[in-house]
């Protein structure tokens, strides 16, 4: 008997990539976790409208993540006003999609809401210490996949965008963004304009630790990984920065991440989110 998961493994890790995951029959064919293997980003849509009640079902099943404490510090805002979306667009030519997807989304870590919360109820507290942002990014986070996960389901495209955290200092100002709330990633989202490709994931031995974390055999494991990719869909005629790095005989993955990395992307937002409430301490 096949794996009924067997082809989108193989498209997600690769086809010699030894998961250990044959089901021996025992697991259900399942149509959601079917799209959920082969889920893929998408940057192209096509001109068509996508329904306010499917973007407030979306957002139901995005509010539906879970939330840790049930303290529920994510908040979206819809920008709908065009005027304010090609204000924001504006800031990030590089991605066109930002203005040009039918819906865009803000998810928000929102550790504001749980203040008010305690002004309301007598028991005032500060929610600024590194636990509020980090349950609030969190919160924020897993709310913006559940939205990604429940728009793939419907046949929709998505793609996030962490990028507005870059210009933290005008998104915020365009969104009104009040002290204590702060972008975690936009959501461009619409119907696809081509199929889009899946994006090959590291394998277990690289991100699966059994009882004990070891990473010994991380540079194997994306050498290896680093071939495989390329093989699929090689990025060698894109090298990144060549006059700071120079070009690279074989330019993989890992190469271009390690080089990627280097851009200090989000540099400013330490800065911003100190002068708007977070002290990043412990509680008090
Ligand atoms: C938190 C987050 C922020 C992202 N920000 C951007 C972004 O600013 N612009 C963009 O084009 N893609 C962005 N992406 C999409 C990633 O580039 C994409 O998820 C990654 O390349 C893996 O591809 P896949 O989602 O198709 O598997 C973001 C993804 C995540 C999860």
């Amino acid at each position: 008997m096949t794996d009924p998961y067997e082809n989108e493994l193989r498209a997600r890790f690769g086809s010699d990539v030894e998961l250990g995951v044959e089901s021996g029959g025992e697991v259900p064919d399942d149509p959601g976790l079917r799209r959920m293997l082969t889920r893929r980003t998408q940057r192209r849509y096509l001109d068509r409208a996508v329904p306010d009640s499917l973007v407030r079902l979306l957002l139901a099943a995005a509010l539906s993540a879970s939330s840790k404490s049930d303290f529920q510090q994510a908040s979206v805002i819809w920008l709908k006003d065009r005027a304010r979306r090609d204000r924001l667009a504006a800031l990030f030519p590089d991605m066109p999609w930002i203005g040009n997807a039918p819906v865009f989304l803000v998810f928000l870590g929102d550790a504001r809401r749980l203040e008010r919360l305690g002004t309301l109820r007598g028991h005032a507290q500060d929610n600024g210490a590194l636990e509020g942002f980090f349950n609030a990014a969190i919160d924020g986070a897993l709310a913006l996949q559940s939205c990604i996960l429940a728009a793939e389901i419907l046949g929709l495209g998505t793609c996030p965008i962490s990028v507005l955290r870059n210009r933290i200092d005008e998104v915020a100002e365009i969104l009104e963004l009040p002290d204590k709330v702060f972008p975690v990633a936009g959501l461009c989202l619409g119907y696809p304009a081509q199929p889009g490709f899946i994006s090959m994931r590291l394998p277990f031995e690289a991100s699966v630790h059994i009882d004990r974390y070891d990473d010994s055999g991380l540079a194997e494991a994306v050498d290896a990984y680093d071939r495989r990719r390329d093989a699929r869909h090689s990025i060698a005629d894109r090298q990144r920065a060549p006059e700071r790095f120079g070009t690279a005989q074989f330019y993989g993955w890992s190469e271009d991440k390690a080089r990627h990395a280097m851009a200090l992307e989000g540099a400013g937002f330490a800065t911003w989110l100190k002068a708007h409430g977070f002290t990043f301490d412990e509680p008090r």
